[in-house]
């Protein structure tokens, strides 16, 4: 209870205080209200009347702005860009935009982009985490934070959320978003529109949120980063088109195409993709924005020859801008319409698409941002409140035998934090962070020694240094430390140790690192990088307490930890407020609840491994299908420990069949059976048990995060209709709900035992 309500607080007290600086600063957040489509659509028509081609061409143009921007000026100023991106000084924002504004031909505002994916001056967990909350009420609420911050900085639209759905965690991208599941994927995904964007696309202190990537990213083959992906019919519907769908009837103004090509055909030049399917079936009107340089990715990926084809095939594809690190394709569209080559009525729809988001985020009115205020925004304390709140309802405690967790504030007096995420700030925040200040991270260091006070001594020591073997891309932005010496790494294990050998209760802060995961940050093996595991194994033969925290972005093979280590807690890459975090939950203040939204392979050769599989011809086989490993995983989806325990009863439908168009109403009552306060997430599951096609084991189709007092029982309700039941039907080729017999689980976890059910009928 303490700790939902504690998220709601800060939250109501945040926006209390959010919305009258938001009134008293219009230009920080574009105060004007919603224009309709219709209205904003005559408006860009008027302006689409007296652009010419080349102003047609740069309006749908975005460039990437790296560094000094002076250079860009005269882009701007001859309007053969429309958007930018990576810049976040709003002085440096408002100074384009007056070029744009005062010195472009037409005066059309730029629009200003950027990754604002979990945060931007203050960083939340990242996106994998947030998932594990199970809490779209929070999820929102971070979002709407990161919006605010965004907006007060000149930023107008995210590339985020994004949506890929993955079950390989070799993917490095697994970080960025939902996990494996479509259910609770479509469920973050409506949360983080309505959190980034507001009502509709011009919410003031909003801005407009680009769901990414479409479509099919998470299955590049091998796991292996912009890899080709082959996604059959089923997949599509039933996996990756959901949460895509959750955020466009959540009013998402934009989408990014993806790198990729899906069943051979790049994403940006897919018209199946971007037209029927985004389109159409879906009925998203707002703009598409390509990936980076992915409209002349076209050329090495060898469906065109030249960029004026590239960028021809793009556009008519359904995609609307192009997103260039210089020289960007759509440049040659105006020749392209010259040469007869392109129907000017198609470089207009685009146009309109991306002069409509301009009106609608009221831009023509408020072209700047108010300067003056972006700080007192950027440092709000309630924003570090909630990331608290927020990374302590994202751990997930994966181990805790012998009830180590959590530790005794006055049982220790010498405490080491050990390991090389330990005191690493970067480390703490995870890849995707762009806009913090590193010296307000709290790292697990400092958080443990905030926490204990003066009860301890407190000391660190990062003991080995694991580095991924290929440069990262983001090494650019953010050069990473100095690799040790032979000798210093001689030295760091030894002192590390020394530490270890003279402290009552030792931390370990084991996993990846900033650079380890993220876009280019694939891996063949899920197992700990580097000497990490020659750590845990000196470290835990000195016979002490031993806690683990992992900080990472991907399930790592921990078969060896789990038997050297009683308590093992997943704290991901947490954020600002990460180590803070993490010591609420090490010393109880927090009961964790987080639950895992993936299932965690034992071994790399499990993957792809996933709870809803379908039963095959041999279901009681299904965890023995390797001679050399069983095929179990190691957790299952949805796993979670908590400090208490509960129990799950009276389970009952309120109707035994249902006709189409009705919808069935499940009860089931949860109790919290132990000594301390805490959270479950109830998790419903059903199963078809015949049909037009077969159907998976278990599919998530409900869940609630709920927090109960020791001995509290609530009951619970769960409704299961339409949208609960149909899938894509490979037998049927539609969608489709079939007469068929269910069965209903809830439960703790995707291994729910507690079970009733119920049948679909046909009317009479
Ligand atoms: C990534 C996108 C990102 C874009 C802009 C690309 O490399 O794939 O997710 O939004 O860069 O930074």
């Amino acid at each position: 209870m303490r700790f939902r309500s504690l998220g709601r607080l800060v939250f109501a007290a945040l926006m209390a205080c959010a919305t009258p600086s938001i009134a008293q600063a219009p230009q920080a957040s574009g105060a004007t209200p919603p224009i309709s489509r219709e209205a904003a659509g005559a408006r860009a028509d008027a302006l689409i009347a007296r652009m010419t081609l080349e102003e047609k061409a740069g309006q749908i143009s975005q460039q990437f702005v790296f560094g000094n921007a002076a250079p860009f000026e005269t882009k701007v100023r001859d309007g053969s860009v429309g958007s930018l991106l990576f810049l976040r000084d709003p002085v440096v924002i408002n100074r384009l935009q007056r070029v744009a504004v005062e010195e472009s031909r037409l005066g059309i505002p730029l629009l200003f982009g950027f990754d604002v994916v979990h945060g931007l001056r203050t960083i939340f967990p990242v996106p994998l985490a947030m998932a594990a909350t199970w809490d779209p009420e929070l999820v929102e609420q971070s979002q709407a934070v990161a919006a605010r911050e965004a907006r007060a900085s000149g930023i107008h639209w995210t590339f985020a959320p994004m949506l890929d759905l993955t079950r390989d965690p070799r993917w490095g991208r697994i970080v960025e978003g939902p996990g494996e599941d479509p259910w609770l994927a479509s469920v973050l995904a409506a949360a983080q529109v309505r959190g980034f964007q507001g009502e509709a696309v011009g919410t003031p202190g909003r801005v407009i949120a680009g769901p990414k990537h479409f479509i099919g990213y998470g299955a590049s083959e091998g796991g292996r980063d912009y890899d080709s992906a082959y996604v059959s019919d089923v997949q599509l519907h039933n996996l990756y088109v959901p949460p895509f769908a959750a955020a466009i009837e959540a009013g998402a103004g934009n989408v990014m195409s993806a790198y990729m090509e899906l069943n051979d055909l790049p994403a940006v030049a897919n018209r199946p993709l971007l037209d029927d399917l985004l389109r159409g079936e879906l009925g998203f009107e707002g703009f598409v924005v390509s990936d980076a340089n992915a409209v002349r990715s076209l050329l090495p990926q060898g469906l065109v020859a030249t960029a004026a084809d590239a960028a021809i095939r793009s556009l008519e594809a359904g995609n609307d801008m192009e997103m260039s690190l210089g020289n960007g394709a759509y440049g040659q569209l105006a020749a392209a319409v010259r040469e007869g080559r392109l129907d000017e009525q198609t470089l207009d729809q685009s146009v309109r698409r991306v002069l409509i988001a301009k009106i609608q985020m009221g831009l023509f009115e408020q072209p700047y941002v108010d300067a003056g205020q972006t700080e007192a925004i950027l440092s709000d304390p309630e924003h570090r409140r909630l990331a608290r709140t927020a990374a302590g309802r994202s751990l997930v405690l994966l181990e805790n035998r012998g009830s180590l967790l959590p530790l005794d504030r006055t049982a220790y007096g010498r405490v080491a934090v050990i390991g090389p995420m330990a005191d690493s700030a970067i480390d703490t925040l995870g890849p995707w962070s762009f806009g913090e200040k590193l010296d307000e991270t709290v790292t697990l260091y400092q958080g443990v020694r905030a926490e204990l006070g003066g009860l301890a001594t407190v000391e660190t020591a990062p003991g080995v240094q694991p580095r991924r073997g290929t440069r990262s891309m983001f090494a650019a932005f953010r050069a990473p430390p100095a690799a040790w010496s032979a000798d210093e790494t001689v030295q760091q294990f030894d002192r590390a140790l020394d530490l270890a050998r003279t402290s009552d209760l030792i931390v370990l802060a084991i996993g990846e690192d900033f650079y380890m995961s993220g876009e280019q940050a694939s891996r063949a093996s899920l197992a700990l990088a580097g000497e990490q595991q020659r750590l845990i194994d000196a470290v835990t033969d000195l016979g002490k307490p031993v806690v683990l925290v992992l900080i990472n972005g991907r399930p790592l093979d921990i078969r060896r930890a789990i038997t050297q280590v009683p308590a093992i807690l997943e704290a991901w890459h947490p954020g600002t407020e990460g180590g803070a975090a993490v010591a609420d939950v090490l010393f109880g203040d927090v009961n964790p609840g987080g639950r895992l939204p993936i299932t965690w392979p034992k071994d790399v050769g499990q993957i792809p491994i996933y709870y809803s599989h379908n039963a095959t011809k041999d279901p009681t086989g299904a965890a023995s299908r390797y001679w050399d490993l069983d095929s179990a995983p190691l957790y299952p989806f949805g796993y979670g420990l908590s400090y208490t325990t509960f129990a799950y009863s009276e389970l009952t439908v309120d109707r035994a069949t249902i006709a189409p168009g009705q919808s069935i109403v499940v009860s089931v009552v949860v109790t919290n059976t132990g000594d301390r306060a805490g959270d479950d997430t109830a998790q419903l599951y059903i199963r078809q048990r015949t049909g037009s096609s077969t159907r998976p084991v278990r599919e998530l189709k409900g869940f609630q995060r709920v927090a109960l007092a020791v001995g509290e029982s609530r009951k619970l309700t769960f409704t299961l209709g339409e949208k609960e039941l149909r899938y894509w039907s490979a037998g049927a080729r539609d969608w489709i709900v079939d007469p068929a017999a269910f069965d209903v689980w809830v439960g703790s976890d995707s291994t729910a035992q507690l079970a009733t059910q119920f049948e679909t009928i046909r009317p009479q």
